[in-house]
């Protein structure tokens, strides 16, 4: 591969790859994917495994360090987050500088892209010990911002955190729970949710991660990166996909809820008309997340959502198009995003929220590939080539010429 490289740079040759569909921009030990027999395997362990048995912290350090931990591992690693989940007073003020209709997406990331001004020992973005530090301080504040970001969508005070909770009880508290009045968590709830942030919180060089890379190859610190993958997954080509589904889905019911008629016109390729939630780069198979969402959507729904019609629909648009020639021929299947959102609004979030959930769970992801990067010898500033298709030379024309 070296040599091949050399001699493209040599010879000034250039691979021409929209999309980088076939083009792998760095090797990787982190996740591993077959995507026409439909396996994702975080460090070797494949997601139905993790999913069942392990936790969404266990798998942050396992993807960020490479291991399992051992319990005093998992102890210390849990503390340090939980230490850190409280916000500087100043960064508090930043939500009310946003409007009240605010998506939560683009608050997110400037808050996030706002830690590095309240944390300018990251200003040596690559030395570990800031790089640690950076690490803890994100999977502890992540959430809290995220939270605040809701909280002030909907005009309730913000809520301190609550240390004695877990990770994904303290998040849910944060967002739902009110001054004065206690908060009563429901465990199937909290579990539901943290699986939910495990099955997304990596998924390789997808657009968001690769979006992390890029901006560390410059030398940005991790919040900068982390920020800038925010704002990638926020597009509903990516992370936005779990909000479309729901709008879709909410489409099709306002329109009589026939499943037929929007399936037609998404093979008439109307404009803007698609399967949200369908297809995928890599996977052209079933989407192995979405196996395990769909199973949880089952069961949660039929507890917290026994009338919603939406969780049949989906169904039904599911049947049809798994038995269409238009789907079948493009290997298009549901993806992760395909069922969440039923999920997430059975839970009580709004559809704006479903994409900062994503970014939470995949937040993991992001820092180790951040740290995986900066520790690769090959790692070089992003830099793709272009293939040139403008104008030749050509004279300038006085203004009164042209
Ligand atoms: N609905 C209808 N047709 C589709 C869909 C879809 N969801 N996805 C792909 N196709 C069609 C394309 O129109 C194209 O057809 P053509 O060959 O007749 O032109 C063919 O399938 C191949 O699709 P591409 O767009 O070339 O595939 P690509 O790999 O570039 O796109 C993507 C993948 C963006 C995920 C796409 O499938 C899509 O837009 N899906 C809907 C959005 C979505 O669910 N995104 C979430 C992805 S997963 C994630 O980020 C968590």
């Amino acid at each position: 591969g070296i040599e091949v490289t050399k001699l493209l740079a040599t010879t000034g040759m250039v691979t021409l790859d929209p999309g980088f569909v076939n083009t792998a921009a760095c090797s990787s030990e982190i996740t591993y994917i077959d995507g026409d027999a439909g396996i994702l395997r975080y460090r070797g362990y494949p997601i139905e495994q993790l999913a069942e048995k392990s936790s969404f912290l266990e798998v942050s350090y396992l993807l960020i360090h490479g291991e399992l931990p051992t319990d005093t591992q998992l102890r210390e690693f849990t503390q340090q987050i939980t230490r850190h989940t409280l916000l500087d007073e100043d960064l508090k003020r930043f939500f009310d500088g946003f409007p009240r209709d605010a998506h939560p997406m683009p608050v997110l990331s400037s808050a996030v892209s706002a830690l590095s001004t309240f944390y300018q020992d990251n200003l040596n973005p690559f030395d570990e010990p800031n790089v640690h530090l950076s690490t803890i301080r994100l999977l502890a504040k992540v959430p809290t911002l995220a939270a605040y970001a809701y909280k002030k969508s909907v005009g309730q005070p913000l809520l301190y955190p609550d240390n004695s909770l877990n990770y994904v009880e303290n998040f849910l508290r944060l967002c739902f729970g009110l001054p004065a009045e206690p908060y009563e968590i429901d465990p199937e709830v909290a579990k539901a949710l943290d699986m939910l942030f495990t099955l997304h919180a990596d998924h390789e060089q997808n657009c968001s991660t690769s979006t992390v890379r890029v901006v560390g190859s410059s030398e940005a610190n991790l919040f900068a990166s982390i920020s800038a993958g925010i704002m990638a997954l926020f597009g509903p080509l990516h992370g936005g996909a779990n909000a479309a589904v729901l709008d879709m889905l909410e489409d099709i019911r306002d329109q009589g809820g026939d499943v037929n008629a929007y399936v037609n016109r998404v093979k008439n390729k109307e404009p803007g008309v698609k399967l949200m939630g369908f297809g995928h780069r890599v996977y052209k198979n079933y989407d192995p997340r979405a196996r395990i969402v769909k199973a949880t959507a089952d069961q949660l729904l039929t507890k917290l959502a026994p009338n919603d019609h939406l969780l049949e629909l989906a169904t039904q648009l599911e049947e049809v198009a798994l038995h269409d020639d238009y789907f079948i021929s493009r290997k298009l299947y549901p993806n992760v995003d395909f069922y969440t959102g039923l999920i997430y609004r059975a839970m009580g979030f709004p559809t704006k929220m479903f994409t900062v959930l994503f970014a939470i769970g995949r937040l993991p992801g992001w820092i180790a590939h951040y740290r995986e990067m900066i520790h690769d010898p090959a790692t070089k500033i992003a830099r793709p080539r272009q293939v040139y298709t403008g104008p030749a030379e050509r004279d300038f024309l006085e203004i009164e010429k042209r």
